[in-house]
């Protein structure tokens, strides 16, 4: 009964957040979430260079946008097209993907602040493959923080939570001053899904980098660390 009462408050909430969403011109409610995560954390900053990875329809580019005005750079990727969103570079890509990393890094052309991800994978129902697929791409996003974020920079990334999670927070405290984990009120309530919150990149991990080849067509190096 419990169950059934809380599935329905929280699609009343999804409702309302969706309401909400279509009312401020926002392309997803998922735009709320880091609305709230910004508010409580202060992510962003004006002039800030953003990642923005699962970016797909484009919420999140939209309040990283509004928030590093003026003079932020934002860019997105995605598996699915992105319409385009003034003032910010999208493109279509699989983050898991050698070639993907290899066109981030050139059209990015610089260090980032802040390293975002709401990616996720498709959802097949079965709580173990879906955690451990959520896992396999937040460390993927992990690359990306060791490829493309700044000393000092920020990582915000979604999870879905499971037994897993302790591997991926230790990845995440050897490279960041404070790792949090937080689930903003526009989350959910009957989903795993949680936000890691880390802030004080180091920029200095003991782990190896490795280096992109040069040949797009033969990419060489893989994801490091822990991967499924
Ligand atoms: C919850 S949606 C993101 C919503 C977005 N933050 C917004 O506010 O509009 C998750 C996205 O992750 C993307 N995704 C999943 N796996 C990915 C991968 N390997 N590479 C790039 N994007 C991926 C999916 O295509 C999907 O669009």
């Amino acid at each position: 009964m419990a169950d059934l009462h809380d599935r329905w408050v929280a699609e009343r909430r999804n409702e309302y957040y969706y309401k909400l969403a279509k009312k401020l011109n926002y392309r997803s409610r998922a735009s709320f979430k880091l609305i709230q995560i910004d508010n409580r954390f202060g992510i962003f900053k004006a002039g800030d260079a953003v990642v923005d990875l699962g970016a797909c329809p484009g919420g999140w580019l939209q309040v990283a946008q509004e928030r590093t005005w003026p003079n932020g750079k934002v860019i997105g990727v995605d598996l699915r097209y992105i319409k385009p969103l003034e003032g910010v570079e999208t493109f279509v890509g699989d983050i898991t993907e050698d070639s993907t990393m290899l066109e981030l890094l050139r059209r990015f052309g610089g260090k980032a602040d802040v390293v975002i991800s709401d990616m996720a994978p498709n959802i097949m129902g079965h709580y173990a493959t879906d955690h451990a697929r959520s896992i396999n791409l937040c460390m993927y996003a992990v690359d990306v923080c060791d490829r493309i974020l700044k000393k000092e920079g920020k990582l915000v990334m979604k999870v879905f939570m499971g037994d897993m999670f302790e591997s991926l927070r230790s990845e995440l405290e050897r490279r960041f001053q404070s790792v949090k984990v937080h689930s903003p009120a526009a989350s959910r309530d009957t989903s795993s899904e949680v936000y890691v919150i880390c802030q004080g990149f180091y920029a200095k991990t003991n782990v190896k980098l490795r280096k992109p080849k040069v040949d797009e067509k033969k990419p060489e190096f893989t994801v490091k660390g822990g991967f499924i």
